[in-house]
């Protein structure tokens, strides 16, 4: 364990998660810092489960564990997914894609019959917006895609310097605290040229683990009945 709060945070929900994982399911394994320990101490514990992965680092992470890993297509569907979030609201809809990967993240979370999202309690906020919302976008006119974004509300788009494991444009556009996620959502998804948005509807999300600086484990439940 670390001295650092933060780090000790994070690791808390994320091993926390690997204990909602049971050998002979099948695994979706998000990308970040947080899923980070979930993966290790699924590795850590020689898990016999088959997973798919979210980015080429998660990829990478679990076969240096000797996780199974396998293309999404071969499993189709997943027993449960795990991964971390940017913002959480209090309706436990989510920004993701700080890593860049929320594509395939998005993609991976709707393939899974449970999505765990964990997170240190820094990412609790009360309206999601203050960490803009990312974009993977084609790199054809990223221009014409900032202008729809300002006409949609952003008042800044930022274009990335890297690019997503698919091999596109990333950006992040601001449109101050959304105040309707999922109206946003779906203008977002309207855009031509635009691949995908970090914006997780709640509905994706069955389970929120969070832990605070002390290690203390708070989980929010969609539903009463959703695990
Ligand atoms: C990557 C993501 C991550 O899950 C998100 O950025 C949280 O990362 P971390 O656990 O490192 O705080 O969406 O695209």
């Amino acid at each position: 364990m670390t001295d650092d709060p933060l780090a000790h945070a994070k690791e808390v929900a994320g091993r926390y998660a690997a204990g909602l994982i049971e050998d002979g399911m099948t695994v979706g394994l998000g990308t970040g810092s947080t899923v980070f320990w979930t993966i290790t101490a699924l590795g850590e514990r020689h898990a016999d489960v088959v997973c798919t992965v979210t980015s080429h680092r998660t990829e990478a992470l679990a076969r240096s564990l000797r996780l199974v890993v396998v293309p999404p297509d071969e499993l189709g569907r997943l027993d449960i997914a795990v991964d971390g979030a940017d913002e959480i609201d209090p309706d436990l809809n989510l920004i993701k894609g700080g890593g860049g990967a929320h594509t395939r993240e998005k993609i991976v979370a709707d393939m899974a019959d449970r999505f765990v999202v964990v997170a240190d309690q820094t990412k609790l906020v009360e309206e999601l917006g203050a960490f803009g919302v990312p974009i993977e976008a084609l790199d054809f006119a990223p221009g014409v895609l900032a202008a729809r974004l300002r006409d949609l509300g952003a008042h800044e788009v930022v274009r990335s310097p890297e690019r997503s494991d698919n091999g596109n444009l990333l950006m992040r556009a601001w449109f101050g605290p959304l105040t309707d996620p999922e109206g946003l959502a779906a203008a977002l998804a309207a855009l031509p040229g635009l691949v995908e948005h970090g914006i997780f509807p709640h509905e994706m999300v069955t389970r929120v683990v969070v832990s605070d600086n002390q290690g203390h484990v708070v989980e929010r439940l969609r539903s009463a009945d959703a695990c």
